[in-house]
């Protein structure tokens, strides 16, 4: 067996397979296909201070290369889920993060100081690129200092690893990711959904209640790829990889272009036990590939040789 173990920053992982936020509910969800200490770790729906019931439906689409989806962060609220959803996580071994969004940056540090208190909670991711709300969410990637004040803000709230989860709709991503370096966050997750559109010719309508919705699947793999590329060799921050992943080869390639753990979204609606599938292939692929610890081939992809 190969030793897939890996690290970000200083927190180590079993594995580098999470599930992505929004994909896999709560947990319990998940824990019906398979156990969910076989997965590196598992990254909550979005929580935001009061309960949300999201936008209207049709809130998702299929798409040949991917999926839309408008659901506009619908979720319990923090409270609910320190009372009803965490006392579960407490005998998961994984590693464990909750996903915070928020209208304004008050909303967020409150989210992240209750969640403070939470006994079984390895880090928060915060979530600045959510393109389906009216406020909060997105705006944050696009104005540096409003971002730097929120990251600083969770950063004096949060002792747990604070990881700013990016929207690749930005004009240079590798300066937002220095601003979360320079502000005090851990990791950087990258990336959320792209807005994209889908429309019914028949009916002249768009499949989504909202026009226009998140994009993600394999056809946002190159985007994230490139993404995750430009900042590993700019920002001296670990990087979880997300977008479009549904092989083992999907992660090896997010590893090489620089991600130390990587995230699997949209493909768990393709096949639920999606997580413990990939771990096994991962194995495998590594086996077949000679590679002994997939940790060593973090960011080590090179250019091709050019011939004149
Ligand atoms: C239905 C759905 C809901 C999502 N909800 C959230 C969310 O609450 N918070 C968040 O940060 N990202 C959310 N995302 C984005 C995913 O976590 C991920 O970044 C994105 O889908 C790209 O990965 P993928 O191509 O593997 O799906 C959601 C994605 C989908 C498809």
């Amino acid at each position: 067996m190969a030793d897939l173990s890996v690290q970000l920053g200083e927190m180590s992982f079993c594995n580098p397979v999470c599930l992505a936020s929004g994909t896999a509910g709560y947990g319990p969800e998940v824990a019906s296909w398979y156990d969910l200490n076989e997965l590196g770790g598992f990254f909550s729906k979005a929580l935001t201070l009061e309960p949300r019931s999201g936008n209207a439906l049709p809130r998702v689409c299929e798409l040949p290369t991917g999926m839309l989806n408008t659901i506009g962060l619908a979720n319990p609220g923090v409270s609910r889920f320190i009372s009803e959803q965490l006392p579960g996580w407490e005998e998961l071994k994984t590693r464990l993060f909750v996903n915070v969004a928020g209208s304004t940056a008050d909303d967020y540090v409150e989210c992240c100081r209750r969640l403070e208190q939470a006994p079984r909670l390895d880090g928060l991711e915060i979530n600045v690129s959510c393109p389906n709300v009216k406020q909060g969410g997105i705006s944050f990637s696009a104005d540096l200092g409003d971002l730097a004040a929120l990251v600083r803000r969770c950063r004096e709230t949060t002792r747990r690893l604070l990881i700013i989860k990016l929207s690749p709709q930005v004009t240079d991503i590798v300066s937002v990711a220095q601003v979360c370096a320079d502000e005090g966050a851990d990791a950087i997750s990258l990336i959320n959904t792209i807005p994209g559109m889908s429309i019914d010719i028949g009916s002249r309508r768009t499949r989504l209640s909202t026009g226009i919705g998140g994009y993600s699947g394999p056809g946002i793999k190159p985007v994230a790829l490139a993404q995750v590329y430009r900042v590993a060799r700019a920002v001296s921050l670990p990087i979880i990889g997300i977008g479009g992943i549904s092989s083992a080869a999907d992660i090896l390639e997010f590893i090489l272009a620089g991600a130390s753990v990587i995230q699997v979204g949209t493909y768990n609606f393709v096949q639920p036990d999606a997580g413990r599938k990939l771990v096994k292939e991962l194995d495998q692929l590594c086996h077949q590939l000679g590679i002994e610890q997939l940790s060593s081939a973090v960011g080590t992809v090179e250019l091709p040789v050019t011939t004149a």
